[in-house]
């Protein structure tokens, strides 16, 4: 049984579908929720499952080990980005070698890095053009959006669509697929 700890800072949307996908497993289980937003839907989604959550300071963030060693005595086995917004920082990286995973909301390397998320990713995708977008789920290393690619899932872009509505293709793949992935990366360690 391995030990999954979710980082999110929105709704969750991503969280409580991957809670839902372990939640008679004997492969894993979502053991806490790490936020740095007071307030955030996903930490409703974690007192209605009885999910330990903890809100994050940004100081003992991005200069303690304070987060690392808690993860680390949690036994976590895997760090699952859904919808996170602040960079991963090096040490954390570092902590957890190929163990954290992120899913961006676009078919990166195109529509990536700092204050590329939600809409804004859309918006780009449809200004520039494109016939299709998707999702990356990658490995995470310290710069944001840049790590190794796991998968990628692709929809088509109509000329009628509309940021809402890629969003919302998008949001069906990722719902789909970043269980899935999970779950498929538990299994490899
Ligand atoms: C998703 O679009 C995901 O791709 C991105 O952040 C968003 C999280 O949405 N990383 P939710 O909070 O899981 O609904």
């Amino acid at each position: 049984m391995k030990n999954i700890a979710i980082f999110a800072s929105g709704a969750g949307s991503n969280a409580q579908k991957i809670i839902d996908h372990f939640r008679n497993s004997d492969k894993g289980r979502v053991t806490v929720i790490v936020c740095n937003k007071p307030g955030a839907g996903v930490l409703q989604i974690a007192e209605r499952e009885g999910i330990s959550s903890i809100i994050i300071e940004r100081e003992a963030f991005f200069h303690s080990d304070k987060y690392i060693q808690l993860l680390q005595e949690q036994q976590i086995d895997l760090v699952v980005l859904a919808g996170f917004l602040w960079k991963i920082p090096a040490n954390l990286v570092q902590a957890f070698p190929n163990r954290i995973i992120n899913i961006h909301p676009a078919l990166l390397p195109k529509f990536g890095g700092k204050g590329m998320y939600g809409h804004f990713v859309h918006e780009a995708v449809i200004a520039a053009g494109e016939k299709e977008s998707g999702i990356t789920v990658h490995y995470v290393n310290e710069k944001y959006d840049d790590g190794e690619t796991i998968l990628q899932e692709r929809c088509v872009i109509t000329p009628d669509d509309t940021p809402e509505t890629v969003a919302s293709k998008v949001q069906a793949l990722e719902h789909q697929w970043f269980p899935v992935i999970v779950e498929r990366l538990l299994t490899t360690f």
